[in-house]
This record gives structure tokens, C-alpha cells and sequence, in this order.
């Protein structure tokens, strides 16, 4: 049998990456991300070379339902491009919306799940594992009418029993599963035994050369990536990641240190995949230098921020700050590194653009870094970077991302930040005073005193909104360096149990906090209240309207 839609992703020596930012990556507390922001990923997960994109769960909601399908549209329109996936429990009515969700696309893939532990078919599905064996195989084969390419996943993999693993792949495969995907739902597996799970499938379901096997896995342990690179040297060869290993709880195996580490470490890997072990040649498509703009576009558009120390993209990841580590450093740069920083697309930030740029330069340099605008957003960024250039002397690539996911994310404006004033220092009583423009058009004013000039502006916008939140995450960091730099705040708050997040960029960075503030409760206020109308003097929204979300 071959396996459809995988020509260029089926080859048995390199390793199939399949991105699940933008589902399982979106399940992250307070990552959601607007249709605007989903499609900006996948655009950017194009470039950046991965062959499979799960860009939603259709049936979940409307929201995820028109994603899904625009990415398809868009992004998914080609053969060339990446196949565009959608997630579906094994039910008729999740497999129907994905099928539909993803018939623009050129090469679509339904992603269908069932439970296969114990602990989850007594508790949480009810079901027999004969039951279990007889739904998967007719879903599997369900799906197969919508499209050629269905991957099944038995959820809570790692914690099943192998021996009732084996005959349900082999019955998902005979229904026409063309990938079976093995998770570690909770994260709860160590190397070894991973490894060996997959090396067990591979031995003892009898069809498995007819399909690709495929890993997921959480991070609870920290062994997500440990766990995959064991799966590979037993025979899996797609892995399912996310940028910035965001998801779930601890999140999911990361993306760019799985990428790297087969990248860096390929001769060890080369004989696993039956390669030459001297072999140079990429085990996977992803274009590495893409890598770090990408991490950063997620991190800015999920509100999520990536620790200084994380592996790849963390701020200090190709830092040295040890004298003796410099020394060996000057010498010979292999001392202390095992990858150049460039590989990842770090000190690639060119200076292009000044003050006397035009729009059309302004607009190739978008271009070429990969943003689309529309006239309008365009037009918005465009004002944002005369406001910047004059501020500041050069103006970097990383500048402009800035400046361009900032607007991108103000798409969504409910209430607009008009005016910012604040008087500080020591010793004074810091105040701000705000103009904000609510959703029905509004001019408000207020002021406030606060314990610091933050303080003051978040108190001042809370008297004019009134929505109950509580600030659990701020953090301010320069985009570039230099005394000029923009300065990006990231904040998160709480309402009630949901988690929201804001980003900003400015070259004021109290002017940046204001913006992040207003940015996150727009996403609160958009999520909760579509339906009702501010009225300036009442509080945008009761909280009995919140319940239920
Ligand atoms: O963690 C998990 O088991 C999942 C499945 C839907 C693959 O996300
Ligand atoms: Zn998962």
C-alpha cells in the first residue's frame, strides 16, 4: 500500500515535523491567539519549513472551525506548502467539521483521536477496550472519506498496555491510518521506556510499514525531548512539537531544541535513520535560521515569554559570561560552542531602514521578512515607523517584527489607548491620566495615583473599564540594544480562572505597558462579552455573564 499526500514527507531517512503551535500550543493558559495571529504563525511556520501543520480543532468552536480553514486557504493552498491538519475526536460530527474545516487545503490531513490507558477508558470515556478497538478502525475509516491522509493517536499512550496497543494500531492501519502518533498525554514515560514502546510497535503490529510513527509528548517530567530522540533511534520518524515547547501544562516537546539537537548531533543520529554516519546532509526540512524569529513571533503573539536560559532561544542561551569561558571563546570559538548563534538566525539583525525610509521601502523590507500586510494595517505600521525612526536613530529587522506584531495584534481594538500622561520621580506621588476610546466610540479621561507610574496608568484604565482582573505577569525587555532600544512589555492577567495576555512595543516603555494592558483586556473583553454593549459609567460586564466559559 502507499501512503498518500507524504511524497515529500514519507522518506524513511529524515524525520517528519509536524507544528502544533497553534493547537496544542494554544491549549497553554492564556495563549489564545485571534484569526489574524493563527494566520501569522502559519505563514511564518511555512517559511520555516515544517511539513505538517495541526492549525486547529474544528468542531471546538467557530473560532477554531474558521482558522482551520483559512490556514487551509492560505497557507495550505499548495503542494508545496506544508499539509494542513485538523484535530478530531473519534466522533462523526469532530471528524465532519475537520473534513469540511480543511477542504481548501492541497494537502489536508485529519488528526483523530481516541484513549487508549485504562485509567481513561474507566474513568473518563466509559468504554470497554473492546469498544475502543471497534470505534477507532470505523472513525479511521470515516475520516478516510473526507481525505487521504488520517493520522490516529491512542491518547494516554505511554501509560497503555502495549499488548492492547498493538492490535488497535494494527486495526487503525488496516482502516487506512497512514500515520499512528503515539502519546505521552501526561508526560509521565522516561526515555528508555519510550523508546522501547516504539520499538515494540514497530516489532509487533504487523502492518506497521504501511504507516509513519509518529511521538507526542508533555513536558511534565522535562524528559519531552529526551523522550523523542529515543523514539527516533526506535523507529519513529515524525515528531510532533511546538515552538517554544508551549502547551498544556509544562507544554510540549520544543520544537527548535528537537530540530537542533538532530541537527548538531546528526552523525549520531545518522545510522538510526539507516544513513551514512558521516553523512552531512539535514535530517529534517526545517531552514534553521528561521528558527529564532519564529520563537519570537509565538512568544510576542501568545504573550508567553521564553526564560533566559532556555535551550536555543533563550536571551541567554549563546551568552558567555565567565571570564574564563571569553578567553577560551577568543581562541577558538569551539571551546565553549557547539552551534553558531547564526544557525538559528541570531545576529542576522540587519540595520535597513531609517527616518528618510519611505513607505515603499518600509513596505519590501516587510516583504522580505515575511509580512503581508493589508493596505490599512500597512498604512497603521507604517505611521508607527516614522514615529519610531524619529525616536531613534537606526531601525533594525527586529524593530520593524515589533512593530508589525504590535498591529497585528491591535486588529482586534475594542477599547483604543489615545492618550498617556504620567508625572513621576522622587519624591512625587505618581499619577497618570488616560484617554481611552471604548467600543461604542467614547472619548473617556480619568486619572489615578498609583505606587509607581505602571501602577498609576493600569489603576486609571481599570476606572473606565471596570473589569474585574487581577496583573499575575509583567515583564519589560529591549528589543535591541542601546540606550534608543523599544522596550516590549509582556503582561498576563487573571479573570476569574482565565488567563489573558498583552504585548506592546514602544519606544516609551510606560507608553508599551499601557498598550500591553489594554491589548489583554481587549482579548478578556472580546472573549466574554461580544455580545454586549459598553456603556460608559458601568462596568463593561457583570460577572454572572462570564460563567460557563
Ligand atoms: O497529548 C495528547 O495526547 C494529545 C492528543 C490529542 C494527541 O494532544
Ligand atoms: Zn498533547
Amino acid at each position: 500500500m502507499s501512503i498518500p499526500s507524504q511524497s515529500d514527507s514519507s522518506a524513511a531517512d529524515r524525520i517528519i515535523i509536524f507544528d502544533t503551535t497553534l493547537r496544542d500550543g494554544e491549549q497553554s493558559p492564556g495563549a489564545s491567539l485571534n484569526l489574524d495571529e493563527k494566520l501569522t504563525i502559519a505563514r511564518q511556520l511555512a517559511r520555516l519549513g515544517v511539513d505538517i501543520i495541526e492549525a486547529g480543532f474544528p468542531y471546538a468552536s467557530s473560532g477554531d472551525f474558521e482558522a482551520v480553514q483559512r490556514i487551509a486557504e492560505t497557507v495550505g493552498a499548495s503542494l508545496d506548502g506544508p499539509t494542513i491538519c485538523g484535530l478530531a475526536r473519534a466522533t462523526r460530527h469532530d471528524i465532519k467539521a475537520a473534513g469540511d474545516a480543511l477542504k481548501p487545503a492541497a494537502k489536508p490531513r485529519i488528526h483523530t483521536f481516541l484513549a487508549s490507558s485504562d485509567i481513561h477508558l474507566q474513568y473518563k470515556l466509559k468504554k470497554t477496550r473492546a469498544e475502543v478497538l471497534e470505534i477507532a478502525p470505523e472513525m479511521v475509516a470515516y475520516a478516510k472519506t473526507f481525505v487521504d491522509d488520517v493520522e490516529f493517536s491512542p491518547e494516554d499512550a505511554g501509560r497503555s498496555d502495549p499488548e492492547f496497543l498493538y492490535p488497535l494500531l494494527e486495526a487503525v492501519i488496516a482502516a487506512g491510518a497512514t500515520t499512528v502518533n503515539i502519546p505521552d498525554t501526561v508526560g509521565y514515560t522516561t526515555p528508555g521506556e519510550f523508546g522501547a514502546l516504539i520499538r515494540g510497535i514497530k516489532d509487533n503490529v504487523s502492518n506497521i510499514d504501511q504507516a509513519i510513527i509518529s511521538v507526542h509528548g508533555h513536558n511534565d517530567l522535562g524528559l519531552a525531548v529526551a523522550n523523542f530522540l529515543e523514539a527516533v533511534k526506535n523507529g519513529a520518524r515524525q515528531l510532533e512539537c511546538t515552538i517554544n515547547g508551549i502547551g498544556e501544562r509544562a507544554g510540549n516537546a520544543a520544537l527548535e531544541e528537537l530540530v537542533m539537537a538532530l541537527h548538531v548531533r546528526r552523525q549520531y543520529f545518522n545510522p538510526f535513520l539507516g544513513r551514512d554516519p558521516e553523512s552531512e546532509a539535514p535530517l529534517t526540512q526545517i531552514q534553521t535560521q528561521e528558527i529564532y524569529k519564529t520563537s519570537r513571533l509565538v512568544s510576542n503573539l501568545t504573550g508567553m515569554s521564553v526564560q533566559p536560559n532556555k535551550a536555543i532561544v533563550g536571551t541567554n542561551a549563546f551568552a558567555h559570561e565567565s571570564g574564563i569561558h571569553q578567553d577560551g571563546m577568543l581562541k577558538n570559538k569551539r571551546t565553549y560552542e557547539i552551534m553558531d548563534a547564526e544557525l538559528i538566525g541570531l545576529n542576522t539583525n540587519r540595520i535597513t531602514l531609517g527616518k528618510l525610509s519611505g513607505r515603499n521601502a518600509f513596505r519590501s523590507r516587510l516583504m522580505e521578512l515575511g509580512f503581508e500586510l493589508a493596505d490599512e494595517e500597512l498604512n497603521k505600521a507604517f505611521a508607527r515607523f516614522k514615529d519610531v525612526a524619529d525616536k531613534k536613530r537606526e531601525v533594525t529587522d527586529w524593530d520593524l517584527e515589533a512593530i508589525v506584531n504590535d498591529e497585528t495584534q491591535q486588529a482586534a481594538d475594542l477599547f483604543q489607548l489615545k492618550r498617556v500622561q504620567v508625572s513621576c520621580g522622587s519624591p512625587a506621588c505618581p499619577t497618570a491620566t488616560i484617554t481611552l476610546q471604548t467600543p461604542d466610540g467614547a472619548l473617556l479621561t480619568d486619572a489615578a495615583t498609583g505606587t509607581g507610574p505602571v501602577d498609576a496608568v493600569y489603576r486609571a484604565i481599570n476606572r473606565m473599564v471596570k473589569v474585574p482582573n487581577e496583573l499575575i505577569e509583567f515583564s519589560v525587555k529591549s528589543v535591541t540594544e542601546g540606550i534608543d532600544a523599544m522596550g516590549e512589555v509582556t503582561i498576563r492577567l487573571r479573570h476569574e480562572s482565565r488567563i489573558f495576555s498583552g504585548h506592546a512595543a514602544n519606544t516609551d516603555i510606560i507608553v508599551a505597558s499601557a498598550q500591553a494592558y489594554v491589548h489583554a483586556l481587549n482579548r478578556l473583553y472580546a472573549s466574554v462579552h461580544s455580545q454586549t454593549t459598553f456603556k460608559a459609567g458601568q462596568p463593561a460586564f457583570s460577572a454572572e455573564k462570564v460563567t460557563g466559559i
